[in-house]
Order: structure tokens, then C-alpha cells, then sequence
């Protein structure tokens, strides 16, 4: 059995120019390709059929920053955090140090777990980085670890200059062995450029010693204040800028003319009680966002992405189609996986099998519903997955 129909789509968004929003829909998957949308009177027969039931369906969420590879428990941080305590850079270190002690089994068996449950609430393409071990030997495992359960990984070797390390000698350490060793296994890297963490002249060597070696760029930028994050991202044509809290002006200029995307992370921006990222001043000035969820056990311990659109909807003005494009298809563009054969983000014909299924008739039950599990299914690169 090769191809399957879905029919009785009540309402499909599929994110196509052509294609647009169709009601009354049906998709047919081919293996693990889209092999036909349209109208569900002009369907052919398929060897399997599912009917949807009037159901909404959409794009599988693109979960473009995650950091899955970790072990231990921030509980403790996250209710001083609650109780007033300021979010910093710092308590990543008590993350590594857990992630070294753990074994190989039970790094895998979070990252399993976590991606099961992105799945489960939609998500069908997610990236997820290294960035708690911090060793030659601990970022490697971690890039294997990544590898074996994310479609993207990226190398976050400087995320933190670990305890009892000095930055330069830490910075030759990225930029030689342990780039040597993760770059098999990652097509991205990324970099902590903020206060606390790495400075613009540390962020822009440890990014060009990748980007000579092949590797596309990502930048963590201007989470905690303003700062040299945007500004160094356009400059070196990275993919996305993470976080994107506080902006300034020049910065959301400099976004609405590259093509460097905005990846916003509301969940991260409400758990670590900053204000959230001005989403609607970055569409306005003519940015491309990206919702992600930054799942990780310090600064945003969640895998939803429906989470993060109804926050999108809800306090930062984006409509509710805005947001929906941007944690699907603005997520495959920060991925630089939404044009070609196995586009995701997008359900047109030769696009990847990653069709998410709400319980609901229409996108707008996401933030009309919000906190209330509307996932009903899920074909993840042409295999049902919930
Ligand atoms: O994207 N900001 C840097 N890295 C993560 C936080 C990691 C942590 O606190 O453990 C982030 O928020």
C-alpha cells in the first residue's frame, strides 16, 4: 500500500500562493510526498482512505529551535524565576554539568521523549541543537544523539564559556577540534551572542570558522537586551536570529532588508518573564518571522507549538493566519527547507507527507482554544504518527 487519501477536509491551509485555503479538501500522499491537493469531489481513488470528518488541516508545525539534547531538572531556577529572580545565561552551566554525568542511553531517551511528545501535539519537522556538553567528546555525542532523532541539527559549541575555561582558549577549542568533530553531523551552527555569554568579535569567529567549513549560520541574538545579535546575523547572511526580544530600530530595518528571518519564541519570552518579542513591529516593517519553541529545561521547558501561536495571536497581534504561516512555513524558511522536492511547510504536490489535523473546524479554534489539546492527527513524512 502506497497512496493514501484524506478526504472530508473541512477547511485546509496549505500555505501554497496557488493553492491557498481550500474548504471541502482533500490531500493524497504518495510514500512520503504530497502527490495531490484539491477539491474533494475531484480526488481519484488511493489504496487507503481516511476521511477527516470536516476537520480543519494544515502544515505539521516546523519547530525550527530546540535544545533536546540535555539531562537533569531546572525546577528549582524556574520557581526562583517565578519568585523574582532574573533569567541569566549562568544557570546553563548547571545543565552541562548534568548532561556530562548522564549516559549516552539516557540523553537518547530524552530526546525521544521530547520529540514524541512534539509529534503528538503536531509537530513534524523540528531542529535541535547541541550546546550542554561543551568537550570535543560531549558536543559530539550530543551531535550523534541529535542527529539519530532531529531532522536539523546545529552545532552550539558556544553557547556558555564552560566554568574554569577562559574564553579565547575556549573559543580555539570550538573553532578546531570540536568543529572538527561535530561538523559531520550538523548543518548549522549557532552562537549565544549576549551579555553573559559571547561577545560580537567571539560570535563572528566562531561563526566564520564554520561557515568556512560549510556550515549554514544561526545566531541566538538579543534575548536578554539589545545587542550586537541582529546586527552580526544580516551582516554574515545567517539563516535566523533567535530571540529577537529587544530590538531596535536599526535592527528591524535591518531584518525587513535581508533575508534573515525573525525566529520568535514567546514561550521562551513568558518563562523567563521578559517582554514578549515585538512580532507585529517586525511584520509591519516587512520582517519574515518564525514562531519556534525553544523547548530546554532552563528557559522555555515546552514542545507546543499551538502554545506559541495562541500567545502570537493573543498578546503580540499577529492574525491568526500570520501565525500559523509563521510556525510552519516561516520556520521551513529559517530552515531553509521550504522550496524543492520535500519542501515541509507547505502542503502542495511534491511537498513532504507532514499534514497536522486539528480537532476543530478551522486554524482559528488555535487561538480561540488556546491550552486545549486539538491535535486529532498526524502524518509525519508520509507515516501516520498520532
Ligand atoms: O535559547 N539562550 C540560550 N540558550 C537557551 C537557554 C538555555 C538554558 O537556559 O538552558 C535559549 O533560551
Amino acid at each position: 500500500m502506497t497512496t493514501t487519501l484524506i478526504t472530508g477536509i473541512g477547511e485546509l491551509t496549505t500555505n501554497d500562493d496557488e493553492l491557498g485555503r481550500l474548504s471541502d479538501a482533500a490531500v493524497v500522499i504518495d510514500d512520503s510526498r504530497i502527490a495531490w491537493v484539491g477539491p474533494a469531489g475531484h480526488a481519484e481513488p488511493a489504496d487507503a482512505r481516511v476521511d477527516v470528518g470536516g476537520r480543519a488541516a494544515l502544515p505539521g508545525w516546523v519547530d525550527s529551535h530546540t535544545h533536546l539534547v540535555f539531562a537533569g531538572d531546572r525546577t528549582a531556577e524556574f520557581e526562583a524565576r517565578m519568585a523574582g529572580q532574573p533569567y541569566s545565561a549562568g544557570g546553563i552551566a548547571r545543565t552541562v554539568e548534568a548532561t556530562r554525568a548522564a549516559s549516552d542511553d539516557e540523553l537518547a531517551a530524552t530526546v525521544r521523549r521530547l520529540v514524541r511528545e512534539a509529534v503528538s501535539q503536531g509537530t513534524t519537522y523540528l531542529e535541535t541543537k547541541t550546546g550542554y556538553g561543551l568537550t570535543v567528546a560531549d558536543e559530539a555525542r550530543s551531535a550523534r544523539i541529535a542527529a539519530e532523532h532531529a531532522d536539523e541539527v546545529t552545532f552550539l559549541g558556544a553557547h556558555i564559556v564552560p566554568p574554569d575555561t577562559g574564553a579565547d582558549d575556549y573559543l580555539a577549542t570550538v573553532t578546531g577540534p570540536m568543529l572538527d568533530a561535530v561538523a559531520p553531523l550538523v548543518r548549522w551552527v549557532d552562537v549565544f551572542c549576549e551579555s553573559g555569554a559571547f561577545d560580537a568579535a567571539q560570535s563572528e569567529r566562531a561563526l566564520r570558522a564554520a561557515a568556512e567549513r560549510g556550515l549554514g549560520l544561526r545566531v541566538h541574538g538579543n534575548q536578554l537586551a539589545e545587542g550586537p545579535g541582529v546586527e552580526l546575523a544580516v551582516r554574515l547572511g545567517a539563516a535566523s536570529v533567535d530571540h529577537c526580544t529587544y530590538l531596535s530600530d536599526a535592527d528591524v530595518d535591518a531584518l525587513a532588508g535581508s533575508d534573515t528571518v525573525a525566529t520568535l519564541l514567546p514561550a521562551c519570552d513568558l518563562s523567563t518573564r521578559q517582554p514578549l518579542a515585538p512580532a507585529r513591529r517586525l511584520l509591519d516593517a516587512g520582517a519574515v518571522i518564525a514562531l519556534a519553541s525553544n523547548a530546554n529545561p532552563g528557559s522555555s521547558y515546552t514542545t507546543s507549538m499551538a502554545f506559541c501561536v495562541a500567545t502570537a495571536v493573543l498578546q503580540q497581534r499577529l492574525s491568526v493566519d500570520e501565525a500559523v504561516w509563521a510556525a510552519t512555513r516561516g520556520g521551513a524558511r529559517a530552515l531553509r527547507a521550504d522550496t524543492g522536492d520535500g519542501a515541509v511547510g507547505v502542503l502542495r504536490p511534491g511537498a513532504r507527507a507532514d499534514l497536522h489535523v486539528l480537532d476543530a473546524p478551522s486554524v482559528t479554534h488555535l487561538a480561540y482554544r488556546p491550552g486545549v489539546p486539538l491535535t486529532a492527527a498526524v502524518w509525519r513524512n508520509g507515516v501516520r504518527a498520532f
